[in-house]
């Protein structure tokens, strides 16, 4: 499928960020973004590079009201040659179609789609940010957007992708991050949608989250839906636990997403022969861990918030000091690693990084 393109003069296209170190995260588009549609009977059709700008959406659209909506995360880099490089950007697409699939949204062609974000991409390149630790964030999205108040699946679709220069997720960037565990409010249970990339998981994330911000703390470590004991994930990250030698996460049991980070974190750690289990871990496994001494490290991986180090674990008032609030070896090693492998200062032995430009 061809891709038209609507693009803007230059005159017309927004200045660059000047100082990359202030980037923050999400705050900032790039000129332009890609458009797709989708109607029963037609297909995905119509797709179209056009000038960022609001969507025209009836009130009544689906996707207000029901919630029948999709998302992606991922990143394009400045790798150290200058080209522009992409990590993983087929597991994505892969993901968002199991994410499709739940919500019955129809599926996107894999190859095409992926095309589609390699042309959007090189339309940008001058937005893909240069300095160590930046990187072009990507939002691809999907929505319902037939007009009907009744509950149902929608029969039109727009598939969106924006995109924007981003740095740290956190404001602790590289530093440890303070985690509040949460026992009143849940997450996802098994059979829900918590394995989806959809928005409803978010919107469930809120409260609990502005509560563990009014507390002082970063994020909120969520617990299994049923007796609230075992660890699930933190909501913008998986979560990895190093207890006496053993790399430890929870295994992909369907409330937790799927994290690509995850699987190259997993990938990694097995490729240097560390003992890696993706098993059933409780919090009093950690905190007990945490009294005789053999809790190693804690960290969060996420396609935002790479790989985050957690200094500090809250449970029922007590704070637990994990790696003495520092940052352990092994979460500096496969950032070093990761990070490397995007960039292309470091072989690529797995095959993950796509050079778009
Ligand atoms: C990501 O890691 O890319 C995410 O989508 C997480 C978050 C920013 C919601």
């Amino acid at each position: 499928m061809e891709c038209r393109k609507e693009l803007l003069p230059a005159d017309s296209c927004k200045p660059k960020p000047t100082d990359e170190s202030k980037l923050g995260f999400g705050q900032i588009f790039c000129d332009h973004m890609f458009l797709m549609d989708y109607e029963k009977g037609k297909d995905w059709h119509d797709p179209r590079i056009v000038p960022y700008g609001p969507l025209a959406l009836s009130p009544a659209a689906l996707v207000l009201h029901y919630g029948q909506e999709v998302f992606e995360g991922l990143k394009a880099y400045r790798g150290v040659d200058g080209g522009i490089y992409m990590f993983r950007p087929q597991a994505n697409l892969e993901r968002m179609n199991r994410s499709n699939k739940r919500l019955c949204i129809p599926e996107l062609p894999v190859q095409e789609t992926l095309e589609h974000l390699f042309e959007l991409v090189k339309t940008e390149h001058e937005w893909v940010p240069t300095l160590e630790g930046t990187s072009l964030y990507i939002r691809p999205t999907v929505i319902a957007t037939e007009a009907c108040l009744g509950v149902k699946v929608s029969s039109k679709y727009l598939y969106f992708v924006i995109m924007g220069p981003v740095g740290a997720y956190y404001p602790e960037g590289f530093n440890p991050v303070r985690i509040y565990v949460e026992e009143n409010y849940v997450r996802a249970s098994v059979g829900g949608v918590g394995e989806a990339k959809t928005m409803g998981n978010y919107a469930a994330s809120l409260l609990a989250a502005e509560e563990a911000h009014a507390k002082g703390f970063t994020q909120v470590l969520w617990l299994d839906a049923c007796d609230r004991k075992s660890i699930e994930e933190v909501g913008t990250m998986n979560m990895f636990f190093v207890i006496d030698g053993e790399v430890i996460t929870s295994p992909l049991h369907g409330s937790i997403l799927p994290g690509i980070t995850r699987d190259s974190v997993l990938t990694m750690c097995r490729h240097w022969d560390l003992n890696v289990s993706e098993r059933k871990l409780t919090i009093d496994e950690v905190l007990e861990a945490q009294a005789a001494g053999k809790l190693e490290e804690a960290f969060g991986t996420g396609t935002a918030a790479v790989i985050s180090p957690v200094g500090s674990i809250h449970y029922r008032g007590t704070d637990y000091t994990v790696a003495d609030g520092q940052t352990g070896p092994l979460s500096h090693k496969l950032y070093d690693e990761l990070t490397g492998i995007q960039l292309g200062k470091r072989p690529d032995p797995f095959g993950w990084v796509v050079k778009v430009k």
